[in-house]
């Protein structure tokens, strides 16, 4: 495509645009060309939309992201995670696949790198593994983790509807990950694009376990609710996840400011009404 200075204008396809990450990329990519699909634009499950031609790279941000849920629906999981991929590698364009921590299975003491062999522990992680490879080998694999931001669904914006209605949450204290802001994956998923195809870890500098998260999102928000720390397996939730997440790159990708930084630039959006919804 050429812009009215004849210079060549980048053109990004953005799947999942509906979601956090999905949102923050429209944002991140405004000034170039992007197209920004949603589920009821593009469902990945179908193969894609007619008339979408050839952009330089697809940031395919779309995903079953139901842990839980995809235990008792692992087909529907897949048909997502690993179908829908296979769909949008099907354009013939080079893709940034988001994949996660979860593909690991959390038993280090020290970060996770590229080169760590994955192992994972549940359905949803052994969907994005296997999505992973449905990418292609023109494919970006950017892994991410305890990904939040100004919209959507996440734990940052759970908390602030929790500690609006309690005075005590109970949060798990015994998994360690980094969590992520949206906003600093989208900027990075820039660098990423200069870098050879291959896995990538994307994550926030520093770590936490959920309930120091639940903290620091107290804190910043100046909300009095306490945190009773319990245990994943007083939690009980269905799918497993690791016990330690943390990501870091050992091939030079991009890093990423402290999660505590991303923390205040949600807050500050979501003070502003950035977040819509
Ligand atoms: N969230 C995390 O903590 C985390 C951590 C590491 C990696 N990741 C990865 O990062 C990526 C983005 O995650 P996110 O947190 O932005 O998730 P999200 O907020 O749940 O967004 C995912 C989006 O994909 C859409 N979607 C689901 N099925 C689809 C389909 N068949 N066709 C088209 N769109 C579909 C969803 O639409 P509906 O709302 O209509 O379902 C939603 O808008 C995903 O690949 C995820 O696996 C996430």
């Amino acid at each position: 495509m050429v812009s009215p200075t004849g210079a060549e204008r980048r053109v990004y396809v953005v799947t999942g645009a509906g979601g956090q990450l999905g949102r923050a990329l429209a944002e991140e990519f405004a000034a170039d060309g992007v197209v920004a699909l949603t589920r009821a634009d593009w469902d990945v499950e179908q193969p894609p939309p007619a008339g979408l031609g050839q952009p330089n790279a697809v940031l395919h941000a779309a995903a079953w992201t139901n842990v839980d849920g995809a235990e008792d629906d692992p087909q529907g999981a897949a048909a997502v995670n690993v179908g829908g991929t296979a769909n949008v590698a099907g354009l013939g364009a080079p893709l940034v696949y988001y994949s996660t921590d979860y593909v690991f299975e959390g038993g280090k003491s020290e970060p996770y790198v590229e080169s760590d062999g994955p192992n994972p522990q549940s359905a949803y992680g052994r969907t994005k593994l296997h999505g992973e490879a449905a990418a292609g080998e023109r494919a970006w694999i950017v892994r991410s983790s305890w990904l939040f931001g100004p919209t959507g669904t996440n734990f940052v914006r759970t908390m602030l509807r929790l500690g609006e209605e309690r005075d005590e949450v109970a949060v798990v204290d015994d998994q360690r990950g980094s969590p992520t802001y949206v906003g600093h994956l989208a900027a990075a998923t820039r660098q990423v694009l200069r870098l050879p195809y291959g896995v990538y870890h994307v994550a926030a500098e520093g770590d936490a376990t959920w309930a120091d998260f639940a903290e620091a999102i107290f804190e910043e928000a100046g909300i009095g609710t306490r945190v009773r720390r319990i245990t994943t397996a007083e939690l009980g939730r269905p799918a497993a996840r690791p016990a330690y997440s943390v990501l870091r790159s050992e091939k030079g990708a991009p890093t990423l400011p402290h999660w505590r930084e991303g923390l205040r630039e949600t807050m500050a959006a979501i003070r502003t009404g950035a977040a819509r919804e």
